[in-house]
């Protein structure tokens, strides 16, 4: 199969693209129950961590996908780095190119800010989150869970809820759940309602029952206020009751309808805090196919060819 330099979005990958990751990606989770976490799909190779946004899950479980198959894996401290002095993103990721890096992976709260180092430096890079545009691996790793627990997602309705607007991972997941067949549907507040995957074919709801119905899978998104400058919503009380995921919503999904929710949750807003639990979500299985998808995803492209 063949795949380009760089993952820089779900838009990027056709549909048996993302199959061969998500097929990789299976025999990458026996290594990470194993005893023996230690491959060498990627023994010698150079792995470096940027991260202009916080994260935990994402940078963690890179740097131990990268571990687990045998890189040397390294972050590059963005708070405590020349960044802090003025220096340039394409200079920062030229530096640490010539020492000799293999792979980028890259956070960054400016869109399009990835596709810019992949153009100025001869590594792989990675997307690990570019503003409102994409978070490819999130996506990757959303679907691996959607087919490990329901066979397939082609017919499957995904209902997306919440803060769309500003959601990456609203956008890969639908790019890629649209190649793959499922039905997307979202629901949210009309400010927080974008007309760019409308277009795609996404129905919109402002009421949340509406797109919960018959859903198959329910995915409530974080309340990003970190980039809310404007009012989008009166309070954080009417916006759990008006389009907060609880135990009375999802009676409307499907017998056995999915929750997952990318992480971090603000726990009684977008979701009831009692569905934050391993019998409840599949919420901790994203986190843990996370890593296998990563290990997928660094084999697929930094030794690609
Ligand atoms: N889902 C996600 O990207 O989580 P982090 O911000 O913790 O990496």
């Amino acid at each position: 199969m063949k795949f380009e330099k760089d993952l820089l979005g779900i838009k990027n990958l056709d549909a048996d693209q993302i199959h061969y990751i998500l097929k990789k990606a299976e025999g990458m989770k026996k290594i990470i129950f194993s005893d023996c976490k230690k491959a060498t799909n990627l023994a010698g190779k150079s792995v470096m961590t940027l991260f202009y946004e916080n994260s935990t899950r994402t940078r963690t479980s890179f740097e131990l996908a990268a571990k687990y198959l045998g890189a040397i894996a390294s972050n590059m401290a963005v708070s405590s780095s020349s960044v802090k002095k003025g220096e340039t993103l394409i200079d920062t990721t030229r530096t640490i190119n010539v020492m000799g890096t293999d792979c980028f992976v890259i956070r960054h709260e400016n869109a399009g800010a990835p596709h810019l180092v992949a153009q100025n430096v001869d590594a792989t890079v990675i997307n690990a989150g570019d503003g409102m545009n994409e978070h490819p691996t999130q996506a990757l790793l959303d679907f691996f869970t959607m087919y490990e627990k329901m066979g397939t997602v082609e017919g499957k309705k995904v209902a997306i809820i919440g803060d769309i607007y500003h959601s990456r991972v609203a956008r890969s997941d639908t790019y890629g759940l649209l190649k793959l067949g499922a039905e997307v549907v979202m629901a949210g507040p009309r400010t927080l309602l974008p007309s760019d995957l409308e277009s795609l074919g996404v129905k919109m709801y402002t009421d949340v029952d509406k797109a919960i119905k018959d859903a198959d899978v329910v995915m409530p998104l974080r309340l990003q206020l970190e980039r809310q400058k404007n009012c989008f919503f009166p309070s954080g009380y009417e916006y759990s009751k008006y389009f907060g995921v609880n135990e009375e919503r999802m009676k409307l999904a499907k017998e056995g309808a999915i929750i997952m929710h990318p992480g971090p949750v603000n726990r009684g807003l977008e979701l009831q805090s009692a569905l934050y639990a391993p019998d409840k979500s599949a919420i901790d299985e994203q986190v843990t196919n996370g890593v296998a998808v990563r290990m997928a995803v660094l084999d697929t492209f930094v030794n690609r060819g």
